[in-house]
């Protein structure tokens, strides 16, 4: 039974300051800043320094969500991380994470690929809803890089780092995840794949000499797959939430590719004024994408008290989860501090 509303009441959001740009990657594999605009609407991605981790840029995004939030990383309750490239298969990089802090609380992590956040967040939702914990921390992160073939110009030009991170708390009236829609599609699972260093085909010389300790993709299919499941996804989730588009002040999708967006903008006639995009400065930073939007979309002002907001995502699994969030909390004018380095794009024209 329902005994409390979550609300986001901190956020925060942590990318590395290299910015690695289309002209850069023209200088390593065969393609042009023209086809990957075209074709992804990405600019630039970021890259983490040599020795930075996803577990420092999980505690950089958390440390301001915890400050925005006016909480002590020992007043939490519970951490949840999304990620797909933790620091470590063992331990968990939300157990690293709840060290670093100086939390006490209990962490696990949630390993759904670009979905993670949202899967992490109405997962941190339930708890609050039965009134089980009351301070949750939920962080998508990603320490993609490494894990991708730079001579491989079907997804190295796509991805890039970061991390960004919410506070979930108790809220006295509706507020926070107010309907969710969660789905996986294993069948699919072998589209977008890092094969090797698990249990199946375990680290092994032969294992690196395949290039098997790489993210690797079907793009067409994953594209096919995302454009159907970006709008069926939108709508389940309204439904759920027994709203419309027209009840929904922001979208805020998984940023992978702008066309993939646009496509989904043309299909269900959204306001395209209602859809963040900023795939363009930061290519698809998979779990992290969905919280680096929304704390992007605070510092510009577009969230206010009582905006519907709905956080669309798809990804590896494959996998897709969505959530209509009503905001809470006012968003205090320090919170603007990083709104002159974002310049929202239009959403590219699809092809
Ligand atoms: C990867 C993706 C951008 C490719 O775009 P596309 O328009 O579908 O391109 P295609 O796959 O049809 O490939 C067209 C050509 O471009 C080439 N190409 C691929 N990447 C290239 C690059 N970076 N630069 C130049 N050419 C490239 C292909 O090799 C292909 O050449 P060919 O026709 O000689 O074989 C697109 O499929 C995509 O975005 N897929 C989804 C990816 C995604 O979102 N993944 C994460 C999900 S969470």
């Amino acid at each position: 039974m329902l005994q409390s509303y979550s609300q986001i009441s901190g956020w925060g959001k942590y990318v590395p300051e290299k910015r690695l740009t289309n002209f850069d990657l023209e200088k390593m594999v065969d393609t042009s800043h023209e086809w990957i605009v075209q074709r992804t609407g990405i600019e630039e991605r970021r890259v983490a320094a040599k020795g930075e981790t996803g577990g420092d840029m999980a505690l950089a995004a958390s440390r301001q969500a915890l400050e925005t939030a006016g909480l002590k990383p020992t007043d939490l309750d519970l951490i949840i991380v999304a990620t797909s490239t933790p620091d470590y298969f063992v331990p968990a990089l939300s157990s690293t994470l709840q060290a670093a802090l100086g939390a006490t609380c209990p962490a696990f992590t949630v390993m759904t690929g670009c979905t993670g956040f949202v899967y992490g967040l109405v997962t941190g939702h339930q708890f609050i809803a039965t009134g089980a914990f009351k301070r949750i921390l939920v962080v998508g992160v990603e320490l993609i890089t490494p894990f991708l073939d730079w001579e491989d110009r079907n997804t190295c030009v796509l991805f890039g780092d970061g991390a960004g991170a919410v506070v979930l708390t108790p809220s006295p009236g509706p507020r926070g995840v107010l309907a969710f829609d969660l789905g996986s599609n294993g069948e699919l699972g072998h589209n977008l794949i890092l094969e090797g260093g698990g249990g199946a085909n375990p680290m092994s010389h032969q294992m690196i000499d395949n290039g098997q300790h790489y993210l690797k993709m079907n793009g067409r299919e994953v594209f096919k797959f995302a454009t159907r499941i970006l709008p069926q996804s939108t709508q389940a989730v309204l439904n759920n939430a027994g709203m419309g588009l027209d009840d929904i002040d922001l979208i805020i999708p998984h940023q992978a590719n702008a066309r993939i967006i646009d496509l989904a903008v043309r299909y269900l006639k959204i306001d395209p004024k209602k859809v963040f995009v900023n795939v363009n400065k930061y290519g698809n930073t998979s779990a992290a994408s969905i919280p680096i939007a929304l704390v992007e979309a605070i510092e510009q002002g577009r969230v206010k008290p009582d905006d519907k907001i709905a956080l669309v995502s798809f990804g590896a699994g494959l996998t897709w989860a969505s959530a209509v969030v009503q905001w809470g909390v006012a968003v205090p004018p320090s919170n603007g501090r990083v709104a002159a380095e974002t310049v929202p794009v239009e959403v590219v024209a699809a092809s």
